[in-house]
């Protein structure tokens, strides 16, 4: 697990309460549906960091009316986020573990993956390599039989602010594209998903940020990906999009 980035975990505690707002309710109820009869579903949270998918959508679940005793499998390379992620217990979780995979490894993802009722990711197919998510959809797809998978809040690209500032977003999706997938990231799995025949549904869930300190935040972010000076803003939106595939 070398050259991999890890995540500040003040950055995601920043935004979990605006990434849980911005979730696509409509893909979660398609999800709840699914599970409704079941009375155990093992849920593996790819790219978990610390904790912030568990924290909303176990709950989210079972308001859905999803029963089901839920297992859930928290997946990243970070060992430090993961260990923060087991620090909050979740009511509605049977049972919470963890496992320490790259997700570039192939052959330890699809150990992992093995009987997954729900595979998930939140935050996660912008920063992953085009090799990386397509060996994901590949792996993703032998499974027998398919989990139902819902990657959330992957960045879609073109964010907005106020006041403009002309030119900072498309240097900003260059800056991103040349570290991973970046905005074409929920395109480039949907396609490659649709292509090993899944059902593929997607939503847009933008963040739409008011002054506070996440919007200060990830403007300093924004500013310095684009090699712009940092400028005060009242507001931005922030593109990101919602997939699930059955
Ligand atoms: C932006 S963070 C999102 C974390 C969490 N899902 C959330 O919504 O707060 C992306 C996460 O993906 C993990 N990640 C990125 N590339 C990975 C890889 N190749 N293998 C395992 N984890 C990876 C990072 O360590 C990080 O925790």
């Amino acid at each position: 697990m070398t050259g991999l980035e890890n995540f500040d975990p003040d950055w995601l505690a920043l935004r979990e309460p605006v990434d849980h707002a911005a979730r696509s309710q409509r893909l979660e109820g398609l999800l709840a549906a699914r599970l409704a009869d079941r009375e155990r579903v093992r849920v593996v949270d790819l790219g978990a960091g610390s904790g912030s998918t568990l924290r909303h959508l176990a709950a989210r679940l079972r308001e859905l009316g999803v029963a089901a005793e839920q297992q859930w499998v928290l997946v990243d390379h970070d060992r430090a986020l993961l260990a923060r992620a087991l620090a909050t217990p979740v009511a509605a979780a049977a049972s919470v573990t963890t496992a320490a995979v790259d997700l570039a490894d192939r052959d330890a993802l699809r150990e992992v993956l093995s009987g997954a009722d729900v595979v998930v990711g939140s935050a996660l197919l912008d920063v992953l390599p085009g090799p990386v998510a397509t060996g994901l959809v590949e792996v993703l797809s032998t499974l027998d039989p398919r989990p139902a998978v819902l990657f959330v809040l992957t960045v879609s690209g073109g964010a907005t602010s106020e006041p403009a500032v002309p030119g900072v977003a498309e240097a900003f999706d260059a800056d991103q594209r040349a570290h991973g997938l970046g905005p074409d990231a929920t395109g480039f799995v949907a396609d490659a998903l649709a292509a090993h025949g899944w059902s593929v549904e997607r939503d847009e869930t933008p963040w739409r940020l008011a002054p506070s300190p996440l919007l200060d935040a990830w403007a300093e972010g924004w500013f310095a990906a684009a090699g712009v000076p940092v400028q005060p803003l009242s507001a931005a939106v922030v593109p990101h999009e919602d997939l699930l595939a059955q």
